[in-house]
Protein backbone atom coordinates (compact mmCIF):
# COMPACT_ATOMS: atom_id res chain seq x y z
CA UNK A 1 0.00 0.00 0.00
CA UNK A 2 1.62 3.67 -0.97
CA UNK A 3 0.06 6.49 0.06
CA UNK A 4 1.71 9.28 -1.85
CA UNK A 5 3.23 12.55 0.20
CA UNK A 6 0.35 14.78 -1.34
CA UNK A 7 -2.49 12.61 0.32
CA UNK A 8 -0.99 11.54 3.42
CA UNK A 9 -2.26 14.89 4.63
CA UNK A 10 -5.77 13.90 3.81
CA UNK A 11 -5.50 10.79 4.68
CA UNK A 12 -4.63 11.54 8.25
CA UNK A 13 -7.58 14.45 8.59
CA UNK A 14 -9.47 11.21 7.21
CA UNK A 15 -8.83 9.25 9.94
CA UNK A 16 -8.80 11.61 12.22
CA UNK A 17 -12.85 12.87 11.56
CA UNK A 18 -13.01 9.11 11.30
CA UNK A 19 -12.41 8.64 14.94
CA UNK A 20 -14.57 11.75 16.14
CA UNK A 21 -17.69 10.59 14.16
CA UNK A 22 -17.33 7.11 14.93
CA UNK A 23 -18.05 8.03 18.83
CA UNK A 24 -20.46 9.89 17.73
CA UNK A 25 -22.45 7.24 15.41
CA UNK A 26 -21.85 4.74 18.69
CA UNK A 27 -23.28 7.41 20.75
CA UNK A 28 -26.29 7.40 17.96
CA UNK A 29 -26.52 3.17 17.73
CA UNK A 30 -26.97 2.95 21.68
CA UNK A 31 -29.31 5.91 21.89
CA UNK A 32 -31.48 4.42 18.60
CA UNK A 33 -31.45 0.20 19.92
CA UNK A 34 -30.27 -0.61 16.26
CA UNK A 35 -29.30 1.20 12.93
CA UNK A 36 -31.73 3.05 11.60
CA UNK A 37 -31.53 3.69 7.55
CA UNK A 38 -31.12 7.56 7.61
CA UNK A 39 -31.82 9.48 5.23
CA UNK A 40 -29.00 10.61 1.92
CA UNK A 41 -28.22 14.26 1.99
CA UNK A 42 -31.00 15.68 0.36
CA UNK A 43 -32.03 19.31 -1.92
CA UNK A 44 -34.80 21.30 -1.11
CA UNK A 45 -36.45 19.38 -4.35
CA UNK A 46 -35.75 15.89 -2.18
CA UNK A 47 -33.05 15.39 -4.42
CA UNK A 48 -29.37 13.84 -3.76
CA UNK A 49 -27.31 17.15 -3.23
CA UNK A 50 -25.42 17.95 -6.60
CA UNK A 51 -23.38 21.39 -7.11
CA UNK A 52 -21.51 20.24 -10.11
CA UNK A 53 -24.67 19.76 -12.67
CA UNK A 54 -24.49 16.22 -13.85
CA UNK A 55 -27.94 16.01 -13.35
CA UNK A 56 -28.75 18.43 -15.64
CA UNK A 57 -29.40 16.64 -19.54
CA UNK A 58 -26.87 18.46 -21.63
CA UNK A 59 -28.26 20.28 -25.21
CA UNK A 60 -25.74 17.44 -26.69
CA UNK A 61 -27.26 14.70 -24.72
CA UNK A 62 -29.73 11.52 -26.28
CA UNK A 63 -31.77 10.42 -23.64
CA UNK A 64 -32.36 6.26 -23.19
CA UNK A 65 -35.45 6.71 -20.44
CA UNK A 66 -35.69 2.10 -19.36
CA UNK A 67 -39.59 2.94 -19.53
CA UNK A 68 -39.53 3.10 -23.41
CA UNK A 69 -37.92 0.09 -23.88
CA UNK A 70 -40.66 -1.88 -21.36
CA UNK A 71 -42.45 -3.22 -24.29
CA UNK A 72 -40.00 -4.61 -26.08
CA UNK A 73 -38.03 -6.51 -23.06
CA UNK A 74 -41.86 -7.86 -22.71
CA UNK A 75 -41.51 -9.33 -26.16
CA UNK A 76 -38.07 -10.68 -26.02
CA UNK A 77 -38.54 -12.03 -22.76
CA UNK A 78 -41.67 -13.86 -23.98
CA UNK A 79 -39.63 -15.26 -27.03
CA UNK A 80 -36.72 -15.67 -25.81
CA UNK A 81 -36.36 -15.87 -22.24
CA UNK A 82 -39.73 -17.74 -20.76
CA UNK A 83 -37.59 -20.89 -19.55
CA UNK A 84 -35.43 -18.42 -17.38
CA UNK A 85 -37.85 -17.14 -15.13
CA UNK A 86 -35.07 -15.37 -13.01
CA UNK A 87 -35.12 -12.74 -15.79
CA UNK A 88 -37.62 -10.35 -14.90
CA UNK A 89 -38.66 -7.37 -17.59
CA UNK A 90 -37.29 -4.51 -15.54
CA UNK A 91 -34.16 -6.06 -16.08
CA UNK A 92 -34.28 -7.15 -19.58
CA UNK A 93 -35.20 -3.79 -20.23
CA UNK A 94 -32.44 -2.14 -18.63
CA UNK A 95 -30.21 -4.51 -20.04
CA UNK A 96 -31.15 -3.25 -23.96
CA UNK A 97 -31.45 0.43 -22.69
CA UNK A 98 -27.75 0.03 -21.72
CA UNK A 99 -26.88 -1.62 -25.04
CA UNK A 100 -28.49 0.90 -26.94
CA UNK A 101 -27.13 4.15 -25.07
CA UNK A 102 -23.40 2.48 -25.50
CA UNK A 103 -23.61 1.92 -29.07
CA UNK A 104 -24.64 5.90 -29.32
CA UNK A 105 -21.75 7.76 -30.37
CA UNK A 106 -22.11 11.21 -28.51
CA UNK A 107 -23.24 11.77 -25.27
CA UNK A 108 -25.67 9.49 -23.73
CA UNK A 109 -27.62 9.59 -21.06
CA UNK A 110 -29.63 6.03 -19.29
CA UNK A 111 -32.93 7.52 -17.23
CA UNK A 112 -34.11 4.92 -14.49
CA UNK A 113 -37.15 6.95 -13.82
CA UNK A 114 -38.83 7.50 -10.24
CA UNK A 115 -40.47 3.77 -9.17
CA UNK A 116 -39.43 0.23 -7.98
CA UNK A 117 -37.21 -2.61 -10.41
CA UNK A 118 -37.00 -5.96 -9.56
CA UNK A 119 -33.64 -6.98 -11.19
CA UNK A 120 -32.11 -10.55 -10.38
CA UNK A 121 -28.97 -9.51 -12.26
CA UNK A 122 -27.62 -6.65 -13.87
CA UNK A 123 -24.50 -6.56 -16.19
CA UNK A 124 -23.33 -3.38 -17.90
CA UNK A 125 -20.75 -4.67 -20.31
CA UNK A 126 -17.96 -2.56 -21.60
CA UNK A 127 -16.67 -0.88 -24.16
CA UNK A 128 -19.11 1.65 -25.35
CA UNK A 129 -18.89 3.59 -28.62
CA UNK A 130 -19.90 6.92 -26.19
CA UNK A 131 -18.41 9.86 -25.56
CA UNK A 132 -19.64 9.77 -21.83
CA UNK A 133 -22.71 7.64 -20.65
CA UNK A 134 -24.44 8.80 -17.52
CA UNK A 135 -26.58 6.22 -15.55
CA UNK A 136 -29.13 8.25 -13.69
CA UNK A 137 -30.74 6.30 -10.72
CA UNK A 138 -34.30 7.95 -9.93
CA UNK A 139 -36.11 4.90 -9.43
CA UNK A 140 -34.93 1.92 -6.39
CA UNK A 141 -33.52 -1.21 -8.07
CA UNK A 142 -34.87 -4.06 -6.11
CA UNK A 143 -32.18 -7.10 -5.51
CA UNK A 144 -34.20 -11.05 -5.13
CA UNK A 145 -34.60 -11.82 -1.08
CA UNK A 146 -33.37 -15.58 -2.61
CA UNK A 147 -29.66 -15.31 -2.86
CA UNK A 148 -29.76 -18.52 -4.89
CA UNK A 149 -30.93 -16.56 -7.44
CA UNK A 150 -27.70 -14.44 -7.30
CA UNK A 151 -25.88 -16.52 -10.58
CA UNK A 152 -22.46 -14.78 -9.52
CA UNK A 153 -20.63 -12.93 -6.58
CA UNK A 154 -22.11 -10.25 -7.30
CA UNK A 155 -25.60 -8.37 -8.13
CA UNK A 156 -25.14 -5.60 -10.69
CA UNK A 157 -22.10 -5.61 -12.27
CA UNK A 158 -20.29 -2.81 -14.76
CA UNK A 159 -16.96 -4.11 -16.72
CA UNK A 160 -15.08 -2.72 -18.58
CA UNK A 161 -16.35 0.83 -18.60
CA UNK A 162 -14.53 3.69 -19.27
CA UNK A 163 -16.27 7.73 -19.01
CA UNK A 164 -19.40 6.31 -17.51
CA UNK A 165 -21.08 8.49 -14.70
CA UNK A 166 -23.10 6.18 -12.16
CA UNK A 167 -25.67 9.14 -10.76
CA UNK A 168 -27.81 8.57 -7.68
CA UNK A 169 -30.93 11.29 -7.97
CA UNK A 170 -32.73 9.98 -5.27
CA UNK A 171 -32.90 6.20 -6.25
CA UNK A 172 -31.46 3.39 -4.29
CA UNK A 173 -29.57 0.01 -4.77
CA UNK A 174 -31.45 -2.24 -2.71
CA UNK A 175 -29.72 -5.92 -2.54
CA UNK A 176 -33.08 -6.88 -0.42
CA UNK A 177 -31.15 -9.31 1.90
CA UNK A 178 -31.93 -8.69 5.15
CA UNK A 179 -30.39 -11.98 6.58
CA UNK A 180 -27.32 -11.72 8.88
CA UNK A 181 -25.24 -11.42 5.41
CA UNK A 182 -22.47 -13.88 5.29
CA UNK A 183 -19.70 -14.69 7.91
CA UNK A 184 -15.97 -15.27 6.72
CA UNK A 185 -14.85 -16.64 10.40
CA UNK A 186 -11.42 -17.15 9.89
CA UNK A 187 -11.12 -17.68 6.14
CA UNK A 188 -8.91 -14.76 4.56
CA UNK A 189 -9.84 -15.49 0.86
CA UNK A 190 -13.68 -15.09 1.89
CA UNK A 191 -13.24 -11.32 1.96
CA UNK A 192 -12.16 -10.34 -1.81
CA UNK A 193 -14.64 -12.81 -3.49
CA UNK A 194 -17.27 -12.30 -1.16
CA UNK A 195 -21.01 -11.19 -2.87
CA UNK A 196 -21.35 -7.28 -3.12
CA UNK A 197 -24.84 -4.89 -4.28
CA UNK A 198 -22.30 -3.73 -7.03
CA UNK A 199 -19.39 -4.67 -8.69
CA UNK A 200 -16.61 -1.98 -11.14
CA UNK A 201 -14.10 -4.48 -13.04
CA UNK A 202 -11.51 -3.10 -14.68
CA UNK A 203 -13.34 0.38 -14.88
CA UNK A 204 -11.79 3.39 -15.13
CA UNK A 205 -12.74 7.11 -15.23
CA UNK A 206 -15.87 6.63 -13.63
CA UNK A 207 -17.76 9.35 -11.19
CA UNK A 208 -20.30 7.23 -8.52
CA UNK A 209 -21.81 9.81 -7.01
CA UNK A 210 -24.86 10.01 -4.99
CA UNK A 211 -25.67 6.44 -4.40
CA UNK A 212 -27.55 4.88 -1.35
CA UNK A 213 -26.98 1.23 -1.05
CA UNK A 214 -28.28 -1.05 1.43
CA UNK A 215 -29.38 -4.67 2.25
CA UNK A 216 -26.18 -6.39 0.16
CA UNK A 217 -25.62 -9.65 0.78
CA UNK A 218 -22.06 -9.02 2.09
CA UNK A 219 -20.15 -5.93 0.57
CA UNK A 220 -21.62 -2.65 -0.57
CA UNK A 221 -19.37 -1.64 -3.09
CA UNK A 222 -16.37 -3.87 -4.62
CA UNK A 223 -14.03 -2.80 -7.00
CA UNK A 224 -11.07 -4.92 -9.18
CA UNK A 225 -8.24 -3.88 -11.52
CA UNK A 226 -10.03 -0.26 -11.43
CA UNK A 227 -8.27 3.29 -12.03
CA UNK A 228 -9.15 6.74 -11.87
CA UNK A 229 -12.46 6.05 -9.88
CA UNK A 230 -13.87 9.30 -8.46
CA UNK A 231 -16.67 8.24 -5.40
CA UNK A 232 -18.43 11.09 -3.49
CA UNK A 233 -21.74 11.58 -1.84
CA UNK A 234 -22.23 7.47 -1.20
CA UNK A 235 -24.54 6.43 1.87
CA UNK A 236 -23.99 2.46 2.32
CA UNK A 237 -26.17 0.88 4.99
CA UNK A 238 -26.26 -2.32 6.09
CA UNK A 239 -28.98 -3.25 8.49
CA UNK A 240 -27.68 -6.54 8.48
CA UNK A 241 -25.35 -7.32 11.83
CA UNK A 242 -22.56 -9.24 10.10
CA UNK A 243 -19.20 -8.48 10.71
CA UNK A 244 -17.85 -9.34 7.10
CA UNK A 245 -19.94 -6.64 5.59
CA UNK A 246 -17.90 -3.87 4.19
CA UNK A 247 -18.77 -0.73 2.70
CA UNK A 248 -16.02 -0.34 -0.20
CA UNK A 249 -13.70 -3.05 -0.72
CA UNK A 250 -11.02 -2.83 -3.85
CA UNK A 251 -8.34 -4.93 -5.27
CA UNK A 252 -5.54 -4.09 -7.87
CA UNK A 253 -7.02 -0.44 -7.98
CA UNK A 254 -5.02 2.80 -8.59
CA UNK A 255 -6.00 6.68 -8.31
CA UNK A 256 -9.31 6.14 -6.68
CA UNK A 257 -10.79 8.84 -4.71
CA UNK A 258 -13.61 8.14 -2.21
CA UNK A 259 -15.04 11.53 -0.26
CA UNK A 260 -17.94 12.88 1.46
CA UNK A 261 -19.80 9.57 2.29
CA UNK A 262 -21.67 7.84 5.27
CA UNK A 263 -20.50 4.15 5.34
CA UNK A 264 -22.56 2.37 7.93
CA UNK A 265 -21.26 -1.37 7.88
CA UNK A 266 -20.30 -3.99 10.59
CA UNK A 267 -17.22 -5.18 8.82
CA UNK A 268 -14.48 -2.61 7.12
CA UNK A 269 -15.69 0.78 6.06
CA UNK A 270 -12.81 0.76 2.98
CA UNK A 271 -10.90 -1.79 2.85
CA UNK A 272 -7.89 -1.77 0.29
CA UNK A 273 -6.28 -5.13 -0.83
CA UNK A 274 -3.62 -6.74 -3.04
CA UNK A 275 -2.33 -4.33 -5.32
CA UNK A 276 -4.43 -0.96 -4.62
CA UNK A 277 -2.28 2.23 -4.60
CA UNK A 278 -3.43 5.99 -4.51
CA UNK A 279 -6.13 6.47 -2.73
CA UNK A 280 -7.39 9.91 -1.63
CA UNK A 281 -10.14 8.78 1.60
CA UNK A 282 -11.50 11.82 2.81
CA UNK A 283 -14.41 13.34 4.81
CA UNK A 284 -15.69 9.72 5.19
CA UNK A 285 -18.29 8.54 8.07
CA UNK A 286 -17.39 5.35 9.29
CA UNK A 287 -19.18 2.87 11.95
CA UNK A 288 -20.43 1.08 13.60
CA UNK A 289 -17.76 -1.36 12.51
CA UNK A 290 -13.86 -0.92 11.49
CA UNK A 291 -12.53 1.46 10.28
CA UNK A 292 -10.34 1.88 6.69
CA UNK A 293 -8.29 -1.84 6.54
CA UNK A 294 -4.75 -1.70 4.57
CA UNK A 295 -3.46 -5.05 3.51
CA UNK A 296 0.05 -3.65 2.82
CA UNK A 297 1.55 -5.47 -0.32
C1 LIG B 1 -10.11 10.64 -14.77
O1 LIG B 1 -11.52 10.54 -14.97
C2 LIG B 1 -12.18 11.78 -15.21
C3 LIG B 1 -13.64 11.47 -15.38
O2 LIG B 1 -14.14 10.95 -14.22
C4 LIG B 1 -11.62 12.44 -16.45
O3 LIG B 1 -12.23 13.71 -16.60
C5 LIG B 1 -10.12 12.59 -16.32
O4 LIG B 1 -9.59 13.12 -17.53
C6 LIG B 1 -9.48 11.26 -16.02
N1 LIG B 1 -8.05 11.41 -15.78
C7 LIG B 1 -7.15 10.69 -16.44
C8 LIG B 1 -5.72 10.96 -16.05
O5 LIG B 1 -7.45 9.87 -17.30
C1 LIG C 1 -4.46 -4.91 -12.39
O1 LIG C 1 -5.37 -4.09 -13.12
C2 LIG C 1 -4.94 -3.68 -14.41
C3 LIG C 1 -5.99 -2.75 -14.97
O2 LIG C 1 -6.18 -1.64 -14.13
C4 LIG C 1 -4.78 -4.92 -15.29
O3 LIG C 1 -4.28 -4.55 -16.54
C5 LIG C 1 -3.81 -5.90 -14.61
O4 LIG C 1 -3.77 -7.09 -15.34
C6 LIG C 1 -4.27 -6.20 -13.18
N1 LIG C 1 -3.26 -7.00 -12.49
C7 LIG C 1 -3.59 -8.13 -11.86
C8 LIG C 1 -2.46 -8.81 -11.17
O5 LIG C 1 -4.72 -8.61 -11.84
C1 LIG D 1 -18.67 15.74 4.52
O1 LIG D 1 -19.61 14.83 3.98
C2 LIG D 1 -20.95 15.08 4.31
C3 LIG D 1 -21.80 13.97 3.71
O2 LIG D 1 -21.47 12.76 4.32
C4 LIG D 1 -21.38 16.44 3.78
O3 LIG D 1 -22.70 16.73 4.20
C5 LIG D 1 -20.44 17.51 4.30
O4 LIG D 1 -20.75 18.73 3.69
C6 LIG D 1 -19.00 17.14 3.96
N1 LIG D 1 -18.07 18.09 4.57
C7 LIG D 1 -17.19 18.76 3.84
C8 LIG D 1 -16.29 19.68 4.62
O5 LIG D 1 -17.10 18.64 2.62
Amino acid sequence: MHISHGKLSSFVVSLLSYLILFSFLEDYVISAGTVQQNEAPRDDNGRAESSDGLEIVEPDEKVFNVMQYRDKATSIINDYDSAFSEVTIDQKMMWITFDDACKHPGKARMVIPKGQYKVNGLTFPGPCRSKRIVIQLFGDLIGPTDSSLLPNPYWIDFYRLSNVILLGTGGTIDGSLRDDGINCGDDDECVPSTPCNVLFEYCSNMIVKGIISIYPRAHHLNMEHCSNMTFENLYLNTLARSSDTDGISARNSSFIKISNSVIATGGDCISLDDGSTNFDISNITCGPGRGIRLVLS
